[in-house]
């Protein structure tokens, strides 16, 4: 029996193939396009979603002997707002996940309605990106879309009703909407007031590993399948990708260096730090994490690559950059604005540092510092609230860079482990389909069975010294920065 994961990412869809011991038969990619019609607007149209993936999964199971897919399930970028009308039709594109315009949504949640409140409501502040602020933006600013509304509802989830016909989500994903009470693990009645909006418009919860229908056997058919296909929740992109890299036990971390960057620390029980500039989440397990993400990651690298240096040889590119631990230039990667742990919609990517024998090298060292010394803020706020996070996983495109993964090491000062599978929220949507399917029991013993690590990225004392003073200097630059990016914001 075969299992399929299916990765709805913010560039493409990456699809996944496993067989029963979590061999990867195959693997398939199909793209699709993302827009920015403002600055700091991310949109795309869950219809380009749907027709790929499904294409997609004719290329990835056109192998297979009828009877020999026995589930899906997914992974899928977090917090888009999708939302369908009587007709079931997708009322406007989709908002995603690194989209600022809810800067003033935000401010109406945790200043006007109170931080205080809305983290006793969710566990969570509002940020620019989750999904209740962009409710309450398109009940602003479009008030016929949101008249029209009948089901709102994630990106995946897209994938899933229309695959199923259950309208459905599941925790892990759910916890970015700040629309779920977290620590109970059901919706939250406050919050869906304050949005103007009623629960029946919300999907049905389900744990990340459940059953929620199956394939439609049109659907079914036409890849050539006339056997019942499981089709199970799945989770956030975040929470698909440490099933995958086995990050289930208390303590447990993973580092993700996709279009987003984030930290993700897995926990047993219910926790939310002060400020909450973690996110608290539940996970894909039945159980918790803190969750830090910064919005633009891999992205800040292929921003420079592609659009202002314009190569494609990534590695030949890095291959120049020779002195780490001694560059005096530093790059603050807010392309997007920044989430964790800033919250600041209106912080924008900066270079400092340049002289006149700075070089291309350097600039491009710099971005790959950046984004390092980004993720390492919100690592920071983990020790603050007494996490001891002694090793960590690593996974995403970024991870594919060995100088980038030995940055990152010594920037952490942590040994990072890279499993044998990189594709992180397919391969464990994957894992997830064979647990609904009853292969596994649970989703750690998943985990167990199948994640295997084929290197470990060991900090060098020297360099992760050199580091750390870079990183003391380096957080000094946003607080500095900040009442200018508010002030250009205007
Ligand atoms: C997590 C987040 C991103 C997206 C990327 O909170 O916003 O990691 O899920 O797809």
């Amino acid at each position: 029996m075969y299992y399929a994961g299916i990765d709805l990412g913010t560039s493409s869809v990456k699809l996944l193939l496993m067989d029963e011991n979590g061999a990867v038969k195959k693997i398939v990619s199909r793209e699709y396009p993302l827009s920015f019609p403002q600055p700091g607007w991310s949109e795309q149209n869950p219809e380009d979603w749907y027709r790929e993936s499904i294409a997609g999964l004719k290329e990835l199971t056109s192998e297979l002997k009828d009877g020999e897919l026995g589930g899906i399930s997914f992974g899928g970028q977090m917090h888009g707002l999708v939302m369908l009308d009587e007709k079931d039709e997708v009322i406007r594109p989709a908002i995603l996940w690194n989209d600022g315009r809810s800067a003033a949504e935000c401010v109406y949640l945790n200043e006007t309605i109170g931080m205080d409140k809305i983290s006793s409501y969710t566990a969570n502040i509002a940020f620019a990106g989750f999904t209740a602020p962009k409710i309450l933006w398109v009940k602003a600013h479009e008030p016929g879309h949101f008249a029209r509304i009948k089901k709102i509802m994630l990106p995946k989830d897209y994938l899933a009703y229309k695959m199923t016909g259950t309208f459905a989500t599941d925790l892990s994903d759910a916890s970015g909407m700040l629309l779920l009470d977290v620590k109970n693990r059901k919706w939250s009645k406050e919050m869906c007031d304050l949005c103007g909006i009623t629960e029946e418009k919300l999907p049905q919860l389900f744990e990340s590993y459940e059953c929620i229908g199956n394939l439609k056997s049109e659907i079914a058919n036409e890849l050539g399948f006339h056997n019942q296909i499981v089709i199970a929740a799945g989770a956030g992109d975040n929470a698909a990708a440490a099933v995958a890299t086995g990050t289930v036990g208390d303590g447990a971390c993973n580092l993700s260096l996709g279009t987003s960057g984030t930290i993700f620390i897995s926990q047993h029980k219910f926790g939310v730090d002060e400020h909450n500039a973690l996110h608290s989440f539940c996970d894909a397990s039945g159980a918790y994490h803190l969750m830090g993400c910064m919005l633009s990651a891999a992205s800040c690298n292929k921003w420079w690559m592609d659009d202002i240096i314009g190569t494609e040889d990534y590695a030949g590119e890095q291959k120049k950059i020779q002195k780490l631990g001694e560059n005096h230039v530093y790059f603050l990667p807010y392309l997007m604005g920044e989430r964790s742990p800033h919250n600041d919609p209106a912080a924008r990517g900066v270079f400092l540092g340049m002289s006149m024998d700075t070089t291309r090298a350097d600039l491009t060292q710099a971005v790959l510092e950046g984004v390092a010394f980004g993720l390492r803020d919100s690592f920071e706020v983990a020790k603050q609230i007494g996490l001891n996070v002694k090793r960590s996983k690593l996974v995403g495109g970024g991870a594919k860079s060995p100088l980038w993964r030995k940055i990152i090491a010594n920037v952490f000062g942590i040994p990072l482990d890279i499993p044998e599978t990189e594709e992180g929220p397919s391969y464990g949507a994957a894992m997830l389909a064979a647990v609904a399917c009853g292969k596994y029991k649970t989703v750690e013993e998943a985990a167990n069975a199948i994640v295997k690590v084929t290197g470990t990225e060991e900090p060098d004392k020297d360099l992760t010294a050199k580091y750390d003073a870079q990183y003391q200097r380096f957080r000094t630059i946003y607080p500095a920065q900040k009442e200018l990016f508010r002030k250009f914001a205007e």
